[in-house]
């Protein structure tokens, strides 16, 4: 079970009412395509991945970073118990999709680094440790349905 202290409750809400969804969301999911470019085989369907300006324009990539940043908000509106939250989304990604669950870590970093930038002077060490925990639990959720 995981706690959460008032700080980092009142921080988790604080990030996502700074960051803009229709940014951050894109963003990382084109970052983590670039950077670790073996995550692109699952986007089959979404066409011109070529290069790193393709990605960064494509619009489906775009669509799906704010799918993924939606489901962020599900995780963040069941902090007590993301792990039944996020139960049919860890189905989906492990039965369905078969995503290695290592990516997911990757993806997180990817997030981390686009709120970062947009927070900029707020993003202090504090922040980021709030960040990083709520990231942590959502991994484990999403890993939770493989075996
Ligand atoms: C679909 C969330 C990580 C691959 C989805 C959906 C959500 C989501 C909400 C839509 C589910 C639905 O349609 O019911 C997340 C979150 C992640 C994450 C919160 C981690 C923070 C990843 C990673 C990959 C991935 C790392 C692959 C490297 C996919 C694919 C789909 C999908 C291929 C289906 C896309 C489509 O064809 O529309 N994800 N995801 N996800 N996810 Fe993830």
């Amino acid at each position: 079970m995981v706690t959460w202290t008032d700080f980092e409750r009142a921080t988790i809400q604080d990030i996502f009412s700074k960051i803009d969804y229709d940014i951050v969301g894109p963003d990382a999911l084109s970052r983590c395509l670039i950077v670790y470019p073996w995550t692109q085989r699952y986007f089959g369907s979404f066409g011109n991945l070529y290069n790193a300006a393709a990605i960064a324009s494509n619009p489906k990539v775009a669509a799906h970073g704010k799918v993924v940043l939606g489901g962020l908000e599900k995780a963040l509106k069941n902090m007590d118990d993301i792990k039944q939250a996020y139960a049919d989304l860890s189905v989906l990604h492990s039965e369905k999709l078969q995503v290695d669950p290592d990516n997911f870590k990757l993806l997180a970093d990817c997030l981390t680094i686009v709120v970062a930038s947009q927070l900029g002077k707020d993003f202090t060490p504090e922040v980021h440790a709030a960040f990083a925990k709520f990231l942590a639990v959502v991994v484990a959720a999403l890993r939770k349905q493989y075996h």
